[in-house]
């Protein structure tokens, strides 16, 4: 694993200042986005899988990458049906997707995770595990509707529910992860130091930042599933 990762740098130096105020627009604003084609397809194909185990607990890895981290989830989860979703398909090409010997409980999907996550709240899901490892950090300050606590779709990915983790090794992220899942649930969440042993490393990203030299940070809790007031489709 080649350790040349540059830190997190960022023109901003503390909580977003428009955190909540984005939290509480999109909590009680209609996501009217159209749902992909591709993503509706990845969906039903969940929910065949889904049906055809008999409905086990859902485990989603969510901007999977390569989805190594998928392939482990699943034997760290039997008797779940472990979902992998990247929105890029070269990247699943170089992980499990691409291999014809996986275990039953695992599938690997090409989709859009936003829509993805609204089609399985408005089809009443939940989760009993969701995994957000390693986000893109989207740094400047500019772009906090790009990271996943100050997207729309941060209400859906609360709504539905489990034990919820997310890691970064980009702290200022941790902390808002944080300060949003507190400020919708109500729910104390704590960030902590990420020191994974070198041969327990979940995914590429946190390998590379590890290598790197880097401070790895984790947030999870876990929050009851909830039906929201605002329509999550079209
Ligand atoms: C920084 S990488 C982390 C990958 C992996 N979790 C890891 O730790 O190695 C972020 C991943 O999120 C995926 N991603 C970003 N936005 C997405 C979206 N809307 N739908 C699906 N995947 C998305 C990217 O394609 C990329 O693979």
């Amino acid at each position: 694993m080649s350790g040349n990762s540059r830190p997190v740098t960022s023109n901003q130096d503390g909580i977003h200042p428009d955190l909540l105020r984005h939290l509480d627009r999109h909590r009680a604003t209609p996501f009217r986005k159209p749902v992909s084609l591709h993503t509706r397809h990845a969906f039903e194909r969940m929910q065949a899988a889904w049906r055809q185990a008999g409905r086990p607990p859902l485990v989603l890895d969510a901007g999977c990458g390569v989805g190594w981290s998928t392939l482990a989830l699943a034997g760290r989860h039997p008797g779940h049906l472990v979902i992998g979703v990247d929105q890029s398909e070269e990247r699943l090409q170089r992980g499990p997707a691409a291999r014809p010997d996986n275990p039953a409980n695992l599938l690997m999907l090409r989709a859009d995770v936003v829509d993805f996550w609204r089609l399985m709240a408005a089809a009443g899901m939940t989760l009993s595990h969701h995994y957000l490892l390693y986000p893109n950090p989207w740094p400047r300050k500019q772009h906090l509707g790009r990271r996943w606590h100050g997207h729309p779709v941060f209400p859906v990915i609360i709504a539905l529910g489990g034990r919820i983790e997310c890691r970064s090794n980009w702290l200022l992220y941790m902390q808002e992860f944080a300060t949003a899942l507190q400020h919708l649930t109500g729910q104390a969440a704590e960030v902590q130091r990420w020191c994974p042993d070198p041969d327990a490393v979940l995914t590429p990203f946190e390998g590379k930042y590890l290598a790197s030299g880097h401070s790895l940070w984790r947030c999870h809790a876990d929050i009851p599933a909830v039906v929201l007031s605002a329509p999550v489709l079209p």
